[in-house]
């Protein structure tokens, strides 16, 4: 290089470059081949099926692998873009796909097999046959007692247990749209889901095991209706199902007429049929709510045929799901994983699915690799923030268990490549695959992951496009960042796939101007390649093709995978009468990748006493407890540009003890000084000074806010 391009390199703002040339390259892990032989896509001949000039063609493979009512007569319908409509003019029932034509041909094979937390608790084994009879017996609840069919909405709010599958297959057996809410989450983000799906009906369960205790659930049930009501969602019935059947494990009266115990209303249901009514593809099948960069949260709208068959085909070939495999993906079914990868996929396929109802290191830190052991789990599958966890309270527990697992999938994080050995090395015994599968609450299904059996597995790398998916990086102006640059850019799909969703439930413009009008080439196009699908994470592709997700652009933090928006973060922040301004921003977690600190100024005269006490309080009755901060700092004032705008990317700085960059253009340079020796001294004190920060963490925390 010389002197001049030194000099011009250095004059441009785009410091990603940066990040790849501080960037080991990793070295591949070639599958195992045990493994190669057995798996379901072996043959490379599956390339050239899913080939760019095959599609949207290729993914008839994948609907073939679903019982239809009637044929589709168009693959994909592209006439009003970018609402895609796959299969059209086929019918089928996502129910019985996932159950009657499994049970009708092996009544007895296990559909599911239950873990409760409590290990004194035994096992359930649900065989097909089992299952059909109590999705029949609650549709015929929700059609007979509730009046609900097709395209109507329902919400529902349930822990880990088999009723909750039940409950999403008795409203696919009938069409109606299940809208189903993380557990974890609170009454009133259960409530403005309810609003926004304009559901009637709510369908939640009394208590739950989560680390040894008996939680009281149905108390968020109330808190959820007047939370609905206030956003003017009036709700009829709320169905009650029981964790100990005839016993009630919340303190919460149930209001007459309105509360209704499941099992009770079963009883007067026994033995009942309902046929599965046959739904055009596109139908919606459900709605899965996510965050993004403004507060109300998206209703990603997933169809019948599309999605099913989405889920399906890659939960056979990624997944690599056999008839005899018993599978657990340790995901909860209140996110997508959950839905596509402990749901729809695997009972689709009819495999044994397991569902464990509490945390990973409950009692303690071996229980993932008991359970593995008493089941024979083969299929492993969970999060890299729970891989962190284990390894750091069990580094050596899997050895303890005689498991032994052929693949196991990461997901929802970027996971360390020394986490990934670890991953490999103990708890898959050398023995198994890994596929890093990158996707989202959007998509459906896999976008980015190797093929367990022919290709190999780089650390840190989800890997290239899934089959049928054409990943490019783009940078701000639309050009290409061809791969092995070294450069990063936003990611995108060129081209749509089955199981990308049709819609933002209420919000059609938000669902173009978030993911396509960025890079839109021509809005009347109805040529799909005119429309590439904007992922909203940043990323880079090596000279193989191999991606990397560096995290996401639109100021979302990701908290042990699960999405949190800033804004939604604020706002909660916000209901505390005290508070003038509020501010979220992620910090470096060992375990949970990121987590989240706030930054809040108080109204004048206010007393700080108490007040992060009650901050925290506010995100965690509005959200969650999985948002509630590290830390809330108040501060007199907050570093601002001349427009008013809260600079983000100061304050994340500070708290991530990383250089705050360019202040001198700020409306108030002086404060960030003073919020700096306020944060770090405290920090320091307590021993939360981080770790140094990787190019791409530094990258994050430079460009934190921008998305506003
Ligand atoms: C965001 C989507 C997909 C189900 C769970 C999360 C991040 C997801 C990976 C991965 C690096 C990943 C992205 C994405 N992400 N998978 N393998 N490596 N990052 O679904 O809540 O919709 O979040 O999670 O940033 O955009 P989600």
């Amino acid at each position: 290089m010389t002197d001049h391009d030194d000099a011009s390199a250095a004059q441009t703002d785009v410091s990603e470059a940066q990040i790849a040339v501080h960037w080991r390259e990793e070295d591949y892990y070639q599958p195992p081949a045990g493994f190669a032989a057995q798996a379901n896509a072996g043959d490379p001949a599956i390339f050239g099926r899913f080939a760019e000039d095959k599609f949207p063609g290729c993914f008839t493979e994948y609907a073939d692998l679903l019982t239809w009512d009637e044929r589709w007569s168009t693959v994909l319908d592209t006439s009003t873009p970018p609402f895609w409509k796959w299969f059209v003019g086929g019918k089928l029932n996502a129910s019985y796909n996932c159950v009657d034509r499994h049970a009708q041909s092996d009544a007895e094979k296990t559909a599911i097999i239950w873990v409760p937390e409590l290990e004194s608790d035994e096992h359930e084994h649900i065989s097909y046959g089992e299952l059909l009879r109590r999705v029949n017996e609650f549709a015929a609840v929700l059609r007979d007692y509730c009046g609900l069919g097709a395209g109507d909405r329902v919400t529902l709010h349930m822990p880990m247990v088999p009723d909750l599958p039940v409950t999403m297959l008795a409203c696919a057996r009938l069409g109606i749209i299940h809208s189903q809410v993380f557990g974890g989450f609170s009454g009133n983000a259960c409530g403005t889901r309810i609003a926004d799906s304009g559901s009637r009906v709510l369908i939640t369960m009394d208590g739950y095991y989560r680390a040894g205790d008996l939680i009281d659930h149905k108390v968020k049930a109330d808190e959820a209706l007047d939370e609905a009501l206030r956003q003017g969602q009036e709700v009829d019935k709320v169905l009650v199902w029981r964790r100990h059947a005839g016993q009630y494990a919340s303190q919460t009266p149930m209001a007459p007429g309105r509360d209704f115990f499941v099992d009770e209303l079963l009883a007067e249901h026994q033995g009942a049929k309902v046929e599965p009514v046959s739904m055009p593809a596109e139908a919606p099948l459900f709605l899965m709510y996510t965050s993004g960069t403004t507060g109300r949260p998206k209703g990603a709208q997933h169809s019948t045929g599309g999605y099913l068959s989405y889920v399906a085909g890659t939960s056979k070939y990624y997944q690599d799901l056999h008839p005899d495999d018993v599978y657990w993906c340790m995901a909860d079914i209140g996110w997508i994983t959950g839905h596509s990868y402990i749901v729809y996929g695997p009972l689709a396929l009819g495999t044994t699915t397991v569902i464990y109802e509490g945390v990973p290191n409950y009692p303690d830190a071996g229980r993932p690799w008991r359970v593995a052991e008493q089941l024979g789990v083969n299929i492993f599958h969970t999060s890299p923030t729970s891989i962190r966890m284990l390894r750091k309270v069990g580094p050596e527990e899997p050895r303890k268990y005689n498991y032994h697992f052929k693949t196991m999938t990461t997901v929802g994080e970027p996971i360390e490549p020394e986490v990934w050995r670890w991953y490999y090395t103990e708890v898959g015994k050398g023995e198994a695959a890994i596929t890093d599968t990158w996707w989202q609450t959007e998509t459906g299904g896999f976008l980015g992951s190797t093929l367990p059996g022919l290709q190999p597995m780089k650390p840190g790398s989800c890997g290239p496009g899934a089959l049928g998916i054409y990943p490019v990086i783009y940078d701000e102006d639309g050009e290409v960042v061809p791969p092995g640059s070294g450069r990063a850019g936003n990611i995108c799909i060129r081209n749509p796939w089955p199981g990308i969703m049709e819609t933002i439930w209420g919000q059609p413009e938000r669902f173009i101007d978030v993911y396509y009008r960025k890079y839109n080439r021509d809005q009347e196009s109805t040529d799909w390649r005119d429309w590439p699908y904007f992922a909203g994470d940043g990323a880079l592709q090596a000279a193989d093709g191999y991606i990397r997700i560096l995290g996401r652009v639109d100021d979302v933090i990701n908290v042990a995978g699960h999405r949190l928006g800033t804004k939604e973060l604020e706002s909660a922040a916000l209901t505390v009468d005290e508070i003038a301004e509020a501010a979220a921003v992620p910090v470096m977690d060992d375990i949970r990748g990121r987590i989240v600190e706030m930054y809040v100024s108080l109204k004048p005269g206010v007393a700080p006493q108490g007040m992060e006490a009650k901050v925290s309080r506010a995100i965690e009755v509005e959200i969650g407890k999985i948002a509630r901060p590290k830390n809330v700092w108040i501060v007199a004032d907050m570093p601002k540009t001349r427009s008013g705008k809260i600079m983000r990317r100061v304050i994340a700085s500070v708290s991530n003890f990383t250089d705050v960059g360019d202040v001198t253009t700020l409306a108030n340079p002086e404060v960030v000084d003073k919020i700096r020796r306020q944060v770090q001294s405290t920090k320091v004190a307590k021993g939360e000074q981080p770790r140094e920060l990787t190019e791409a963490e530094k990258e994050e925390i430079a460009k934190y806010g921008n998305a506003e």
